[in-house]
């Protein structure tokens, strides 16, 4: 205990020092409140936990590595200079949370922000307390935790740098009916993580934290397979039934890279990305209704095991030439023809979430995180859903509520005790 506590107490203030150095700037009341007050106490209870372990920070986590079975518990590596939670294998759990900034966050205040929340990010992906953790206990098994920061048009102008063209709203589609509480906001949290404890106190630290700078926009939570559940990387299954997620780039491949990264210099160059997040409500009473043939005909691929219509397994293409009696059997209308890219470039990497609501009713019960990410949304998502939203069986079923697009910053050249956060090309 008096090894915990020195240690402890040793911790909190060295990391509060470099937090603060790193700044280069004092942090708002609300938030140097939080550290100052209470960082040594939690450095306590951090310093003790850091010490039980021996190293790391998570006692036991050396040997669970070690033993290889729970090795993917453990938080994967995104590629250098990418954030987590793109290129990595998505947690069983998601939660997005949206904020839209305090009237008071100029340039100043939002790069302090987002140097606190780049400190804590870092720390909970690594098992690690934040600075004036109450819980630290809560954060001691990462099981994959993922935090990606994104960034709004908002956001982008409030830190003096002009936004790119297609860092604004998708166009209206006929099919959608947005409603303005899923919509655009200026800052947005995504994690995700295989444990929904770990999760939920994660996202409850980083709620705190942040309120100084921003109010809640939206949170919004989805969830895939539980890990250990299948086998590690089974697509997922939509809330249909549906094998979903079949027809994408496999990150770790040049196509993944030119796909979903931009390129270039600049703050939206190399190592950045684009969000878009559709929450898409499915209509469970009348998917109910239809027989499964007509299911499979409405996406072209089977129920049983995503296997293409016209024959073979899930990794193998759907033939859209196939003909039966002179008709082709993979209808016009079916998700997976129009889903189809037109042109070359029109491809997206496709990284949703189910959310399922049991006691609601209406476009409220259940439905679809729809998640893409691509480096450019007008050139690579719009004239995907544009087609959908003119012609998909699909859309007998679904209705989106819910839009918007966020910027992926790359992740920092520097860590957090060097003063490096998600964003920080936005101050250079
Ligand atoms: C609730 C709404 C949706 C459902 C239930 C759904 C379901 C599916 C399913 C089951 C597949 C076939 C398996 C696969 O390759 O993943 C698929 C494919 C696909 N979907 Fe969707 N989808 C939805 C919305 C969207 C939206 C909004 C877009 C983009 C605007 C989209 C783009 C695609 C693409 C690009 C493919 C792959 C097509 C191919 O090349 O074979 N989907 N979707």
């Amino acid at each position: 205990m008096a090894t915990g506590a020195a240690v402890g107490a040793a911790g909190g203030v060295a990391g509060g020092a470099a937090l603060a150095s790193a700044l280069g700037t004092s942090l708002p009341d609300g938030a140097s409140a939080g550290l100052g007050g209470s960082a040594a106490s939690a450095g306590g209870a951090a310093g003790g936990t850091a010490g039980g372990a021996g190293a790391g920070g998570v006692p036991g986590s050396a040997s669970l590595v070690g033993s290889g079975g729970l090795g993917a518990a453990v938080a994967a590596t995104p590629a250098a200079g990418r954030q987590p939670g793109v290129d990595t294998p998505p947690g069983a759990h998601a939660v997005y949370r949206a904020f839209a900034l305090r009237a008071g966050t100029d340039a100043t205040r939002l790069r302090g922000w987002l140097a606190l929340l780049g400190d804590d990010i870092e720390r909970l992906m690594s098992g690690r307390p934040v600075l004036g953790d109450v819980e630290p206990e809560l954060g001691e098994a990462p099981a994959s935790l993922t935090i990606t920061l994104a960034l709004g048009r908002e956001a982008v102008r409030r830190a003096g740098v002009s936004a790119p063209a297609w860092l604004a709203p998708l166009p209206s589609y006929k099919i959608d009916a947005l409603e303005e509480r899923w919509g655009e906001a200026d800052v947005l949290l995504q994690l995700t993580c295989d444990d929904p404890l770990t999760l939920a106190h994660a996202d409850r630290v980083l709620q705190r934290e942040s309120a100084p700078f921003a109010t809640l926009a939206w949170v919004q939570e989805g969830f895939r397979y539980a890990r250990g559940a299948r086998a590690d990387g089974t697509t997922m299954r939509n809330l249909f039934g549906q094998v979903d997620g079949t027809s994408n780039p496999a990150p770790g491949s040049e196509e993944f890279d030119a796909i979903v990264y931009r390129s270039g210099d600049g703050p939206f160059g190399a190592g950045s990305t684009s969000l878009v997040l559709r929450r898409i409500a499915m209509d469970l009473d009348t998917w109910d209704e239809v027989d499964r043939s007509a299911r499979e005909d409405a996406v072209g691929r089977t129920l049983k095991d995503g296997g293409p219509i016209t024959g073979g397994a899930e990794a193998d293409e759907v033939d859209l030439a196939a003909e039966q009696g002179g008709w082709p059997v993979v209808a016009d209308f079916a998700h997976v023809r129009r889903a189809r890219p037109a042109a070359a470039g029109e491809k997206i990497y496709r990284r949703g979430f189910n959310y399922n609501n049991p006691g609601a009713s209406g476009s409220e019960r259940a439905g679809l995180l729809f998640v893409s990410f691509q480096a450019d949304p007008v050139k690579q998502f719009h004239p995907i859903q544009a087609r959908l939203a003119e012609l998909d069986m699909l859309n007998e079923w679904t209705t989106p509520v819910g839009s918007c697009v966020f910027w992926v910053p790359p992740a920092s050249s520097r860590s957090a005790a060097d003063g490096g956060f998600p964003g920080d090309v936005l101050f250079a």
